[in-house]
């Protein structure tokens, strides 16, 4: 297996967030290669406790090899962070970390499938062990919902000429690489001087489709939540407006002090109820410019914290 190499972002902002304390319990819920995950054992010993998990079984051989001389105060599993309030105690946790999307290794590996750079088998699963990839949505899914996926998890422009290009020419052939698709979306909407690839949102969207990115998020938000003490915090890190939207609106709905009864909220359809939670900043954290310049990656990184009242 080629090397692991994950440069995390906005470790020292994570740890300001998290204030981790000797003996505190952590639980890092995309623990990747074990970059966050190192820091928050080193910054919470000698007794810190770490809850590590991820979707990718790549990434946990990686995370545990270099968690390694800190066995002992750790404990990592291989699932969806959706789930963490079925294996960890409600209430019993300092501090939740959730470092959205993929990792460079998983891009890096054209096997995976996730990256129009290089050419691999159109896959683009974080678990292996599920039956959906993005070469089955790609040849069955209908125009209509790759429109959708497009439009709604890309914020692809073209979105609805891009699902109907593929629905034509995957009459005439079977998509098997992510090299195809990439040639098709080049072929229908040519760069033009833009920066980014036109294939981006494309792949973007399909890669959170085959993975249920959103459903995880918000399953993962509302665990979090419970698994936390009061007082605890839970940080993430996004790194696109789709997913950033959908923490906001988490932490804008636990934070109020009541709640809506009906399908909108108007003032005469609240009722008083306490908030959950509060925002630790205002704004959103952005990596410093010299991160940015060393690790690419972290251009569009924003860091949210919430604490649990
Ligand atoms: C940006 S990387 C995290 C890197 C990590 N913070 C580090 O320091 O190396 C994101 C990781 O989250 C995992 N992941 C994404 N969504 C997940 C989910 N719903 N449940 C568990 N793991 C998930 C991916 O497999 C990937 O390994």
């Amino acid at each position: 297996m080629p090397n692991y190499v994950h440069n995390p972002v906005l470790v020292a902002e994570v740890l300001a967030a998290l204030k981790p304390k000797p003996g505190g319990r952590y639980v890092d819920g995309t623990v990747g290669g074990g970059g966050h995950a190192a820091a928050l054992l080193q910054a919470s010993a000698p007794a810190g406790w770490l809850f590590g998990c991820d979707r990718d079984d790549a990434a946990l051989e990686a995370a545990a090899a270099r968690l390694g001389q800190l066995a002992g105060r750790a404990e990592l599993r291989r699932g969806n962070f959706a789930d963490l309030a079925d294996w960890i105690e409600a209430g019993s946790c300092d501090g939740v970390l959730f470092d959205l999307g993929v990792s460079s290794p998983q891009l890096d590996r054209p096997e995976r499938g996730f990256s129009f750079q290089q050419d691999g088998p159109l896959d683009m699963r974080m678990d292996r062990r599920q039956p959906l990839t993005a070469a089955q949505l790609v040849r069955e899914a209908s125009s209509e919902d790759l429109t959708r996926i497009f439009r709604d998890l890309g914020e692809e422009p073209e979105a609805r000429r891009l699902a109907r290009a593929i629905e034509s020419e995957r009459r005439f052939r079977r998509f098997e690489t992510t090299r195809q698709l990439a040639e098709l979306i080049e072929r229908m909407t040519p760069r033009r001087g833009r920066r980014v690839h036109p294939a981006t949102r494309v792949f973007q969207a399909l890669r959170m489709a085959v993975n249920d990115e959103i459903g995880s998020l918000r399953g993962g938000l509302e665990a979090a939540l419970k698994i936390l003490k009061p007082g605890g915090r839970l940080a993430v890190i996004t790194f696109h407006s789709v997913e950033d939207r959908v923490v906001k609106a988490f932490g804008r709905e636990h934070s109020r002090d009541y709640v809506v009864l009906g399908e909108v909220d108007v003032p005469e359809l609240r009722a008083p109820a306490a908030p959950k939670l509060k925002w630790a900043n205002r704004r959103a954290i952005q990596p410093r410019s010299d991160e940015v310049t060393a690790n690419p990656r972290a251009r569009s990184a924003q860091l949210r914290v919430m604490e649990k009242i």
